[in-house]
């Protein structure tokens, strides 16, 4: 399939790239670069290049260097976007046709405490962008998408592991209210055309990278998610990690969450697909491990796998957080045939190989 990824120079967009070329799919990249740099795009055409000969034949020719296509433009800037359908039509049978198979869709600003201090800018990139982005692709016919959501969505989930059944919670943050609203956006939409398919994947906790070590996560300023934080205490950048609470009702205290590897989630991007293929029209799947591990139990993993000390000291709660927060992934093996392959100590390992090589990110 050619399938375009809005976002695609992102954390997970980058190694979603990766496993879809892998898998025979092609992808033209729209990314504003707002949270992300070319250079990212750069080093997933150097590990594919590396990995040439197990790439389909499309890409085997020998020496050929091939190059991921990429428009640097914002998706609520709908001329950018027509013009990326327009160059992009083919033509079957002596008709012009859309050349988009799919649209994966990871473009939106994340930060949950920035989105609290900033909420309009939140609302407007995230509900806009996906308006503006639906209305093109509806336009030239391109009626599949799989839209990045999140265990957010749950709230205080009330009950745990969390199955797709489980009804949506009260989110604590502008950032959560756009997941939420933007899958009722996307229900109605393929409600009132079923020529539509969705797909809503709800990530737990990503983190991990590439296990080549090239790509990863490039937090801004100070990280707000754990791994991240964790790494910058590892290489000498912050001096300890501040553990948000440790009375809550688990195993230790500590936060327990369900982390995943990136590029575990990358290939449940890939295994979705089917479900476009399928035509399943609307389907809402739980990306995550199963597992649920405290904050704790991370630190303590990434010291043994590594060998570096993390330094914490335990801080108050932060707001907003939930005690435990992990998925029951059974669906998305039954449906999609997507399980995850790697389990803690490979994000611990994958997480610091990349930091420690690229201490100041790309
Ligand atoms: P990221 O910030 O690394 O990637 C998002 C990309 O979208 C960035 O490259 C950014 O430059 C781009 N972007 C933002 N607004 C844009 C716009 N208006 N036009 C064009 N490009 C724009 O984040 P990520 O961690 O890769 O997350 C990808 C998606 O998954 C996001 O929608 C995020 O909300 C969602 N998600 C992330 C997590 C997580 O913990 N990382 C968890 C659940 C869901
Ligand atoms: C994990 C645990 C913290 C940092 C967030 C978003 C969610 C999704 C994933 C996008 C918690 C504790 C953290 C630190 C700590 N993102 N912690 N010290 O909050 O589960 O989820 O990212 O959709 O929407 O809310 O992830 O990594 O921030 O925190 O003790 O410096 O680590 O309290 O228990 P979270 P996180």
């Amino acid at each position: 399939m050619n399938i375009l990824v809005t976002g695609g120079a992102g954390f997970i967009g980058s190694h979603t790239l990766i496993e879809l070329y892998k898998a025979g799919h092609t992808a033209l990249v729209v990314d504003n670069l707002y949270n992300a740099k070319a250079e990212a795009l750069h080093r997933v055409e150097e590990i594919l290049n590396s990995q040439f000969s197990t790439l389909n034949s499309q890409f085997s020719t020998l020496n050929s260097q091939f190059s991921i296509p990429f428009v640097q433009a914002d998706i609520r800037d709908r001329e950018a976007l027509e013009n990326i359908f327009r160059q992009n039509e083919k033509i079957v049978n002596g008709q012009v046709v859309n050349g988009f198979d799919a649209c994966i869709h990871f473009a939106g600003l994340k930060a949950v405490g920035e989105s609290v201090a900033k909420p309009l800018e939140y609302y407007e990139n995230n509900m806009n962008g996906t308006f503006v982005l639906l209305d093109v692709l509806r336009r030239h016919g391109c009626k599949n998408i799989i839209f990045s959501s999140s265990a957010t969505v749950y709230g205080d989930p009330n009950e745990i592991p969390i199955t797709e059944n489980c009804p949506k919670g009260q989110c604590t943050n502008p950032y959560g209210q756009t997941k939420s609203m933007l899958e009722q956006v996307l229900t109605d939409v393929q409600k009132a055309d079923n020529e539509w398919n969705v797909v809503l994947l709800r990530y737990f906790n990503p983190i991990g990278a590439h296990p080549s070590g090239r790509i990863g996560e490039n937090p801004n300023g100070i990280p707000n998610n754990l791994m991240p934080y964790i790494t910058q205490v590892a290489v000498g950048k912050r001096e300890k990690l501040g553990v948000f609470g440790n009375d809550y009702p688990t195993h230790d205290g500590t936060g327990v969450r369900d982390y995943i590897h990136v590029v575990d989630l990358a290939r449940a991007h890939v295994a979705a697909l089917q479900a476009i293929e399928r035509k399943q029209g609307l389907a809402v799947y739980n990306i995550g491990t199963g597992h649920g591990y405290s904050v704790l139990d991370v630190v303590k993993a990434f010291e043994r796998v590594n060998k570096v000390p993390i330094p914490y000291a335990i801080m108050p709660r932060r707001a907003g957080d939930i005690a435990t927060c992990y998925c029951n992934p059974k669906k998305a093996e039954l449906e999609l045939g997507w399980k995850a392959q790697f389990d803690l100590d490979d994000m611990c390992r994958d997480s610091w190989n990349w930091q420690r090589n690229n201490p100041n990110g790309y």
